[in-house]
C-alpha cells in the first residue's frame, strides 16, 4: 500500500515508508527541514529545520504498533482531553491518536515547504488536518458538524506538542504569566496566575484556562528560543511527568523526563468547543524557532 501512495503523492522531498509493524509513515526532506508523519493519529513524529537540533521530542521506549499511541511528536487528543469523564475504559485522549487517517493531498509549497492534508471521521465529527513542514512549523486541525448532524455537539481537542529541551530544570516558558492555571497535580485546583515565567521544579500538570497567548520556550543551554504560536484555541496544557511519573509509564523512559517539555495547544474543560449542525472550528498551532546567543547562559540558578 506504501508503494501505491508513493506513486499517487509524487511530490519531490517526500516518501511513504512502512515499518515492521505495517504502520506507514510520510518522510520529508527537503533543503529547509526533514520531518516525519505516521497515519496512525496523522501523528508528527519528527521536524527538524535546517541548522537546528529536532525540535520534537520522542521516546526511546515508544510504541509504533497499531492502536498504540507514540509517546512524544505531536499526538492528536480529540475528542476528549486526558481520560474520558464517563467512561474510564474509553482510551486516554480519545480516539484520534490512535486510528488511521486518510492522506488527500500532499504538495510543495513556496519557500520548500510541503504541505500535507489527511482526514478522518469520529462520529458525529469529520477531522481534517493540514500540516506543513517547513521552516516553520504549522498545523491545523479542523473540525466539522456535518449539516446532516441531528443535534449540535461538543469536543475538546489538543495538538499535545512534545518538544525537546537541553534539560527541564534550566529552561524557562514565557507568555503564560498573567493566566490562571488548573493544577492537576494538585487536586484540579484553580490557581492564581504567578506573574512570572513557569520554571519546572518538580511534576508539572498544568491547564492555562482563557489565554490566546503564544508560548516561548527559552532554552539558553540549548542556545534556542521554540516559540509557539496559536490560533482558535483557549487553553495551553503544560507538562512534565518529572521522576516518578515517568517509571509510571512503560512506554517513557525513567531518565528521559529532563529532555522533554510539553506544551498542547488545546480547548479543554470550560473552552470546550460546541459546534451546531454545518459548522466548523480550526484549531492552529505554528512552531518556530530561533537561535540564541551561547553567552545567554551561566549555568547559575
Ligand atoms: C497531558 C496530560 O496532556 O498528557 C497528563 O495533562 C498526561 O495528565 C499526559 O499524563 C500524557 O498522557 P498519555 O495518555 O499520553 O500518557
Amino acid at each position: 500500500m506504501f508503494n501505491e501512495l508513493n506513486r499517487r503523492f509524487s511530490v519531490p522531498g517526500l516518501r511513504f515508508e512502512q515499518n515492521h509493524n505495517g504502520l506507514i509513515s510520510v518522510v520529508i526532506q527537503t533543503a529547509v527541514c526533514t520531518g516525519e508523519l505516521f497515519l496512525q493519529g496523522a501523528h508528527i513524529t519528527s521536524w527538524r529545520p535546517v541548522g537546528h537540533e529536532p525540535v520534537l521530542w520522542l521516546s526511546q521506549k515508544s510504541n509504533y504498533e497499531k492502536g498504540k499511541p507514540i509517546r512524544g511528536g505531536v499526538p492528536i487528543c480529540f475528542p476528549w482531553f486526558g481520560p474520558n469523564a464517563n467512561d474510564p475504559t474509553l482510551p486516554a485522549h480519545g480516539f484520534a491518536r490512535l486510528q488511521d487517517w486518510q492522506i488527500v493531498d500532499a504538495q510543495h509549497k513556496d519557500g520548500d515547504a510541503i504541505e500535507l492534508l489527511l482526514e478522518t471521521t469520529i462520529d458525529p465529527f469529520r477531522l481534517i488536518f493540514q500540516v506543513e513542514f517547513g521552516a516553520e512549523l504549522k498545523m491545523t486541525l479542523k473540525t466539522q458538524l456535518p449539516q446532516s448532524a441531528k443535534s449540535s455537539q461538543s469536543y475538546e481537542d489538543a495538538l499535545h506538542t512534545y518538544f525537546s529541551v537541553s534539560d527541564v530544570r534550566t529552561i524557562s516558558i514565557r507568555g503564560l504569566e498573567p493566566v490562571s492555571f488548573m493544577d492537576k497535580v494538585d487536586h484540579a485546583q484553580l490557581k492564581s496566575a504567578t506573574h512570572c515565567p513557569i520554571l519546572i521544579e518538580s511534576e508539572t500538570d498544568r491547564v492555562y484556562v482563557d489565554t490566546l497567548s503564544d508560548c516561548v520556550i527559552e532554552d539558553a543551554q540549548g542556545e534556542r528560543a521554540i516559540r509557539v504560536t496559536k490560533l482558535g484555541s483557549a487553553s495551553t496544557v503544560v507538562w512534565n511527568p518529572w521522576i516518578d511519573k515517568s517509571k509510571r509509564m512503560s512506554d517513557f523512559g525513567d531518565s528521559e523526563w529532563p529532555s522533554m517539555v510539553c506544551i498542547e495547544t488545546a480547548n479543554v474543560g470550560d473552552s470546550r468547543i460546541r459546534l451546531s449542525p454545518g459548522e466548523s472550528h480550526s484549531t492552529t498551532a505554528v512552531i518556530s524557532v530561533q537561535a540564541l546567543p551561547a553567552t545567554s547562559f551561566t549555568g547559575e540558578s
